[in-house]
Order: structure tokens, then C-alpha cells, then sequence
């Protein structure tokens, strides 16, 4: 059995202890482990009752994810399987007890439901996360759990895979017993005690399969099937596993448990093998990949970010200081005049206000978090703050001013941020007396919500401000992704030829409003004329301005935002952009503006044509493909898998794409370079292929084979 699982017996209980760090996943071997312990603990007559528990921080955190990649690439499995386990534990004569701490998800709660009964420490989660895989629990959990602890909840931990606590949990019939305690030796000890009690009290045990009590009537299920699909398709927009897990859970009240379990079956296994789930496996894999950074190895030395000082109370700053104090970071946030800074704060006050009214946080929280915000309009902790965080005018005078004023006041050791969008973070640092401090760290409005952190490394950072950033981001809640230091990053950088085609297609002839349906069906979760207009598209506007390089001579530029702006359309903040606006902020169609093209396309010569929803859909997103790249190859991301994450989180990329590098996998990067040549035949010059993507397509590989092969 090696050593993924130890048996030992204590106080004439059996204890299966699975030992597959970190997280105890079902990995080969595992499975086999507990099957071969329950075996031999049954048969032993000194042994009358079994826990199954898990070694270290964990009870079991679901089936192997690795794994699902071998089945669908055709590779034999081995082994009993999961369900095989399930059943030995749910049909043993002894009494069976699963422990639980930290985490008991997807297979790992399956597992638990198949034991007779189920104890955890207060601080446990259980839940049936499958969905965010794009899978649906395959081992069962469709089947035992609405048996265990309703329709409704079933159909909710089914279809959402959000985690339930403990205490959640022990009231709608999932837990039996909360067991008071911190860590394995106290859960091990109630797990234990409980055992014995139960081996008292004699058998039957129950068996989860067979409670019927709790699923009701299919006619009683129906509506509240109805009610969560209805749901997922609002906040699941697009993604199919959420549905199906739903059908599943049905199942369990229309059909018998050996009927339900083959159609759980059915359904998990179409769902395995759907490209959804291979993306959202893709995202899973990458959000963790990310982290990982080649030259500075797992342990890095890092700074301690016990306190923070953020300059500019406006949009980033207030939600800035927000992410700092929701971290529980105290933070001092500096303006320029008590006006803007009492702006500032009565943003920050509304925002903790709505986040209370929508039940997000408690009273007690809010005060708390916004005690540890401190005004000012001095400079008073400055120096002794473990980080600095500049986030005013995005001007690179203002930002020079700034950065000579904090290096003379920063204590040594500090990290010097900037939440520069744009600028270039050396030309900042070279201002400073010590460029290896100076890091930057684009956050993404509003920054109390939004979980991306761009982390911008200068050619003079040092690997511990690296370090230090990264694991900031951490404690922050955010996603942190590496990056190079060219103008946008990678985010922006992206983003500006994915708006440039939306533009170019709107002056071609696609209504603005059929540009941001074709993405918003695609997943996205705006299109990019309305982007644009909550952005502001003033913004763009500077940036063609101000980066002249981007349009070089004789190339065509985006002329309708240029004409919006000149009209004082501005996007949501003055009323009007590409759309018009209500006073609740409600989207309408606007014909001055498709006159406004049609001026635009007379006096430029640019033909106006019929243009297809693929095509609108294709001109956009390999605009993004082929400047990401060109962005791969030059350096300024460290993998294809960090630009899926960096849109994803950033950008609102549909997660079940996986991304827009993943996405040009799925489509195949063939189809997508000879598209690219298309359009390069069409439109030139902004349609040069990226060699990268030359070379992999004629390889007929894929960005992920390449990420692999670095
Ligand atoms: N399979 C394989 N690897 C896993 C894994 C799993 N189920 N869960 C986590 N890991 C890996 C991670 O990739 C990471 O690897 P790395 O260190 O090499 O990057 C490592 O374990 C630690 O993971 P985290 O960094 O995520 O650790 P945290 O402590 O932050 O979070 C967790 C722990 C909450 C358990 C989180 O890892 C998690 O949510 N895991 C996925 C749980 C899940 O989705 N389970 C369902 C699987 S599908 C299933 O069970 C199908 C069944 O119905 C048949
Ligand atoms: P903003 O205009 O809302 O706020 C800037 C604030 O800085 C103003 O309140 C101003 O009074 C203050 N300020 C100016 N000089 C100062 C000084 N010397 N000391 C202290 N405060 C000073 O601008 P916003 O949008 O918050 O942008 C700030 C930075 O964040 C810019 O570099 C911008 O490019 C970047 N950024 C902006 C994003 C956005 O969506 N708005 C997204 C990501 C980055």
C-alpha cells in the first residue's frame, strides 16, 4: 500500500490515515490504500469500528485533477476506482466514520458520504466544487447527497460548488457531529470517541444510498430544479456542467439509487471529455502555475508587509487602501488638499456601506476595516511603512516628483509600488536611490474587487521585491502574475488591439451594438463598446496621443473614439459614448452615432460592408492572440498560461474559454494563423502573424506545449 495510506488501530478503533500531500487527493494508489485498510480492518477482531482520516492539513480535497487529463488522452486507469471504495465503506459491517478537517471536496466528500457517518472540526468545508472543472461530481455525490441533505441543498452545492461550513453542514444532515478542536489529534480523538459510541449503540449503520426520506416527489423537485437553472444561466452565463449537475440531481429523486448512479455516470462523463472542461482544468492549473516563478525558487527569501502607505485617494487608491485594510493590513493613505482626500474617504465609507447592505460583510467588520485606514493629508508613517504604494495622475512628471520625495522619506527595505497603467517602471525607479526596490503593481478597478495583480519587474527589481510582491498578493487575495515592463504590460498591452478591431469593425460597417453581443454571447462579460464607455474613452484617446509610436505613419488608426470624445461623448461618465445613456445608467442605442460612421467611412474611404457575427468574433480575439505571442516571445510573460490568467481575472474573459492563449489551442493554432493571414490580406499591417505563432502552427502545436517545453 506504500505509503499514500497508514492504518494503526487506537483504543480498539481502526484508522485508515491517507497521507498524499498536500492536499490528500485521490491520486493512484490512494483508493487502493483505503480499499486493501478497510479489508483488513474488518476482518481483525480486535477492531470495531473504522475512521478514515486524512494526514496533515487535510481531510481530501477530491479526485486527482491530473488524472482527468490521462482518461480523456485514452490512457488506461488502474486500480479499483473511487466508487468501488465508496461502496466497500457504505456495505462494511463495522461501523465506518469519515474525520474531517480543512477540506473534504468533490471525490473527497463522495468518499465521506459513503462512510456510515461523518464528524469534523469547526473549521472544516466540505463541498462538491466539480462544476468549476466543468464536471459534475462523478462518484456519487448527484446521488448521496440529496439523500443526505435535501434537493435544495444538493442542487446549490451541485451546481455552484461553493463550499458549506462545518456547522452549515451538520444542520442540513451532512455532518453528524461538529468536534470541538484545532487540529488532526483532537479531530482524531472526537472521531475516535464517536466511533466507540457508535459501535455501542449497534447497528443497522446508515447508509446514505438508501435514505429516501429527504428527496421528496419529483413534482416537489421540479420547481426548484427550475429555480437553480435559472440561476446558473444568470450567473453561470454559458457554462454547461452547472446544468448538467442539475439533471443529475434530478436523477436522484426520478430515478432508483442504481439507476441514478448510471446516469450520473453518463453525465460526468460527458462532461469530462466537453473542451469547457479542459479549459476550466486549464484555469485551475494555471492560477496555481502563476505562482511559480523559474529563477526565484519556492522559499525565496521575502519581506514582512505588516503596514502600507498608498499615495492618491482617487478610483485606485481608495480601493487600494481598501484590498490593504480588507488583509487586515493597517494603511495610511496620503492626498494632496483635505477636499480630495475627504473625497476619497466618503467613496471608501459608500463602498464598505453597499458591500454591508448586500449582507457581503458584517457592522463589525466594516469599522474595523476602515479603522485601520488612516487620512492624511502629511506624510506622518511614511517612514516607517513596510510598503509604499504611489497611485496618483498617471503622468510621468508627476510620477518622477512623487517617487524622489517617497525615496527620501521610505525607510530602507521598503517596496516602493506604482500602480502605473502604462509608464515605464525603470524611467520611475531611476529616479529613486534604489531602482532594486521599485516594483510595480497594477491592480484593476475597482481594486477592492477586482482579483488581478499585475506585478510589473523592472530591469533593476531585485528577486526578494519579487518575492515579496508575489506573496503579497496573496495575502491580499489576489491573483499575482509576473510581468515585463513594455508599455501596457501584458493586460493593456492586449487590450489596445483587441479595441482597435472592435473600432475598425464599427467603421466598417457592425453595428456597435452586434460587436458587444457577439462577445458578450461568446462569454465575455462586456462587450468592448461598452468597456470602452465604462473606461472612459478619453483614456484611449490620451493613450493615442501620448504614444504616438503605437500608430506609426501610414497606418490606419481608430478614428470613431477620437470623433465620440471631440462630441464630448466620453462613455458612462458624461452620458454618452458609443452608447446613450439613462440616468439609471441603462444602455440605449444611439442613431447620431451610426451616422457618425457612416461620415467617418465617407470621408476615409473605408468601404462599408455586411460583416458576419464569426467574423466580428475571429477580427477581435486573435487581435489578442497575436499580440499575446508576440508577448510571449519577446519575453514580457513567462507563459501562455499567464496571459489566459491575466484576461481571465483581469479583463473578464469567460472562464470556460480558459483564456484567450487556451482558446487559440482549442480552435487549433493552424485555423488561427491562416484566419490571421486572412485578415492581413484584408486589412495589412496589423495582421503580421507573430513568428511565435508561425512556428507553432506550422509545428501543429499548441501555446501549452510550448509553456511545457520552457
Ligand atoms: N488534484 C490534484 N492536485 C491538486 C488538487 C487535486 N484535487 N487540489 C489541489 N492540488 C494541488 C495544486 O495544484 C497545488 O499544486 P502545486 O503546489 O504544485 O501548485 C497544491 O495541490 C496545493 O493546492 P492549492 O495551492 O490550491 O492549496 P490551497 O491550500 O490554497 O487550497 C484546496 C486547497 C482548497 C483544496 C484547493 O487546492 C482546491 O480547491 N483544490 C481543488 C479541489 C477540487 O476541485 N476537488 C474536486 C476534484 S474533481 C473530483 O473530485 C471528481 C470526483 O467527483 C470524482
Ligand atoms: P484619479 O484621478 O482617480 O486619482 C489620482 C489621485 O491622485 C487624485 O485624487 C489626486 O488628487 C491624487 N494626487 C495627485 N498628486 C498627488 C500627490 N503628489 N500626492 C498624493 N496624491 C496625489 O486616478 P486613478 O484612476 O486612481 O489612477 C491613478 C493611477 O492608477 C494612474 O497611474 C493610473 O494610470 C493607474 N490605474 C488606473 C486605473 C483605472 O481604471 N482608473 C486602472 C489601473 C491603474
Amino acid at each position: 500500500m506504500g505509503e499514500l495510506v497508514r492504518l494503526s488501530v487506537e483504543h480498539g478503533v481502526g484508522v485508515i490515515t491517507v497521507q498524499n500531500p498536500p492536499v490528500n487527493a485521490l491520486s493512484p494508489g490512494v483508493p487502493e490504500g483505503i480499499l486493501q485498510g478497510l479489508e483488513q480492518f474488518v476482518s481483525d477482531h480486535a477492531v470495531g469500528a473504522i475512521v478514515l482520516i486524512g494526514g496533515g492539513r487535510t481531510f481530501i480535497a477530491g479526485a486527482d485533477i491530473k488524472e482527468f487529463g490521462k482518461i480523456t488522452s485514452g490512457q488506461k486507469r488502474r486500480g479499483p476506482g473511487l466508487t468501488t471504495v465508496i461502496q466497500g465503506l457504505e456495505t462494511s459491517q463495522k461501523p465506518t466514520v469519515a474525520a474531517i478537517h480543512g477540506h473534504a471536496f468533490g471525490g473527497g466528500l463522495e468518499t465521506a458520504q459513503g462512510c456510515h457517518y461523518r464528524v469534523a472540526l469547526r473549521s472544516a468545508q466540505v463541498g462538491q466544487p466539480e462544476v468549476k472543472l466543468g464536471i459534475i461530481p462523478g462518484a456519487h455525490g448527484t446521488q448521496r447527497l440529496p439523500r443526505l441533505a435535501g434537493v435544495k441543498k444538493a442542487l446549490e452545492m451541485c451546481a455552484f460548488g461553493n463550499p458549506v461550513s462545518a456547522a452549515e453542514a451538520c444542520e442540513s444532515g451532512i455532518i453528524d457531529r461538529v468536534v470541538d478542536g484545532v487540529g488532526y489529534d483532537d479531530l482524531l480523538a472526537g472521531a475516535v470517541a464517536f466511533a466507540t459510541e457508535m459501535v455501542a449503540k449497534g447497528g443497522p449503520h446508515p447508509k446514505a444510498s438508501e435514505q429516501d426520506q429527504k428527496l421528496g416527489t419529483p413534482e416537489e423537485a421540479a420547481p426548484l430544479c427550475e429555480a437553480a437553472r435559472a440561476l446558473v444561466r444568470k450567473k453561470r452565463r454559458g457554462h454547461m456542467a452547472p446544468l448538467k449537475a442539475i439533471d443529475a440531481v434530478a436523477a436522484a429523486v426520478s430515478l432508483p439509487f442504481p439507476e441514478g448512479v448510471k446516469r450520473e455516470a453518463e453525465i460526468f462523463r460527458e462532461c469530462l471529455f466537453s473542451t469547457q472542461s479542459k479549459a476550466l482544468i486549464h484555469a485551475f492549473f494555471a492560477e496555481r502555475q502563476v505562482r511559480k516563478v523559474p529563477d526565484i525558487p519556492k522559499g525565496f527569501p521575502a519581506r514582512d508587509v505588516r503596514s502600507a502607505a498608498v499615495l492618491g485617494a482617487g478610483t485606485m487608491g481608495g480601493g487600494i487602501a481598501m484590498s490593504y485594510a480588507n488583509a487586515g493590513i493597517p494603511v495610511r493613505l496620503k492626498e494632496v488638499t483635505q477636499e480630495a482626500l475627504d473625497r476619497g474617504v466618503a467613496i471608501i465609507r459608500k463602498n464598505y456601506e453597499r458591500s454591508l447592505k448586500r449582507g457581503r460583510f458584517t457592522r463589525e467588520y466594516v469599522e474595523q476595516r476602515v479603522a485601520l485606514i488612516t487620512p492624511q493629508t502629511g506624510w506622518d508613517g511614511f517612514d516607517e511603512a513596510d510598503i509604499i504604494v504611489e497611485a496618483v495622475f498617471e503622468n510621468m512628471a508627476l510620477k518622477k516628483e512623487v517617487f524622489h520625495q517617497i525615496d527620501g522619506i521610505a525607510r530602507p527595505g521598503a517596496v516602493l509600488a506604482t500602480n502605473t497603467s502604462t509608464l515605464n517602471i525603470d524611467e520611475i525607479a531611476s529616479v529613486t536611490s534604489r531602482p532594486e526596490d521599485v516594483i510595480g503593481h497594477h491592480f484593476f478597478s475597482p481594486a477592492n474587487v477586482m482579483r488581478l495583480l499585475e506585478i510589473v519587474r523592472g530591469a533593476k527589481t531585485s528577486k526578494e521585491v519579487v518575492a515579496t510582491s508575489m506573496a503579497l498578493a496573496r495575502s491580499l487575495k489576489k491573483v499575482g502574475v509576473l510581468v515585463g515592463n513594455c508599455h501596457g504590460f501584458v493586460g493593456n498591452r492586449m487590450f489596445h488591439p483587441y479595441r482597435r478591431e472592435a473600432q475598425f469593425l464599427a467603421e466598417e460597417g457592425a453595428e456597435p451594438s452586434r460587436v458587444d453581443r457577439v462577445l458578450y454571447e461568446f462569454g465575455a462579460a462586456m462587450g468592448p463598446m461598452a468597456v470602452g464607455d465604462l473606461a472612459g474613452l478619453d483614456v484611449g484617446m490620451r493613450v493615442r496621443k501620448e504614444a504616438p509610436h503605437l500608430y506609426p505613419p501610414g497606418t490606419r488608426r481608430p478614428l470613431a473614439e477620437d470623433a465620440l470624445c471631440e462630441m464630448g461623448r466620453y462613455g458612462q461618465k458624461t452620458g454618452a459614448g458609443w452608447y446613450r445613456y439613462g440616468p439609471d445608467r441603462t444602455r440605449h442605442e444611439d442613431p447620431a452615432v451610426d451616422e457618425l460612421l457612416k461620415r467617418i467611412a465617407a470621408e476615409h474611404g473605408i468601404e462599408q460592408r455586411q460583416i458576419s457575427d464569426d467574423e466580428i468574433l475571429d477580427r477581435v480575439v486573435y487581435a489578442l492572440v497575436n499580440e499575446g505571442a508576440r508577448i510571449l516571445e519577446e519575453g514580457y510573460a513567462l507563459r501562455s498560461c499567464d496571459i489566459d490568467i491575466i484576461y481571465l481575472y483581469g479583463y473578464g474573459f469567460p472562464a470556460h474559454r480558459g483564456g484567450p492563449m487556451f482558446y487559440a489551442d482549442t480552435v487549433g493554432l493552424d485555423k488561427v494563423l491562416e484566419r490571421v493571414e486572412e485578415f492581413r490580406g484584408q486589412h495589412g499591417h496589423w495582421w503580421r502573424p507573430a513568428p511565435l505563432l508561425k512556428q507553432l502552427a506550422a509545428q501543429r502545436s499548441t501555446f501549452k506545449d510550448w509553456d511545457q517545453s520552457r
